[in-house]
């Protein structure tokens, strides 16, 4: 089924200079770009975007950390995007992130409360429909 995924290239990346090796791995996979935009997050966005996490230890920090600097929110799309994504990204924690994924490739464990891991990757359907509703309100 063809779907829609957002995906954020998160401040780390951003400021490793790795927006343009996410996207090249997104378009070598086959998936196309159907929207992208360098933005600074707001802590009001994220606190929709990151509602699931609310309460939880890393929260705060996972919020401060979405804050450091700007991101790039991009939207995929074709066949089964959303699990193809997550596939390409990895395992949330880069240090054990398959060799191969962008995560497993690109990042490590950092000194710090929250895992900096490069990607973010919409995990299902409606996560998809109300993550880009958020990002690309237009779309
Ligand atoms: P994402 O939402 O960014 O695609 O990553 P994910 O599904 O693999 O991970 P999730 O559980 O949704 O967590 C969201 C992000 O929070 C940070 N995190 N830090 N310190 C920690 O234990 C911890 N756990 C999660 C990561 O940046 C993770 O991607
Ligand atoms: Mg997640």
């Amino acid at each position: 089924m063809t779907e829609r995924t957002l995906i954020l290239v998160k401040p780390d990346g951003v400021r490793r200079g790795l927006s343009g090796e996410v996207l090249r791995r997104v378009e070598a996979k086959g998936y196309a770009l159907v929207a992208v935009e360098l933005r600074t997050a707001t802590p009001e966005l994220l606190a929709e975007h990151y509602a699931e996490h609310l309460g939880k230890p890393f929260y705060d920090p996972l919020v401060e950390f979405m804050l450091s600097g700007p991101v790039l929110a991009a939207v995929a799309e074709g066949e089964r995007v959303i699990e193809g994504f997550r596939s390409l990204s990895g395992a949330t924690d880069p240090t054990t992130a398959a060799p191969g994924t962008i995560r497993g490739d690109l990042a490590r464990a950092w000194d710090a409360p929250v895992i900096h891991n490069i990607v973010h990757g919409s995990d299902s359907v409606a996560s998809a429909e109300r993550e880009i509703g958020l990002w690309f309100p237009g779309l």
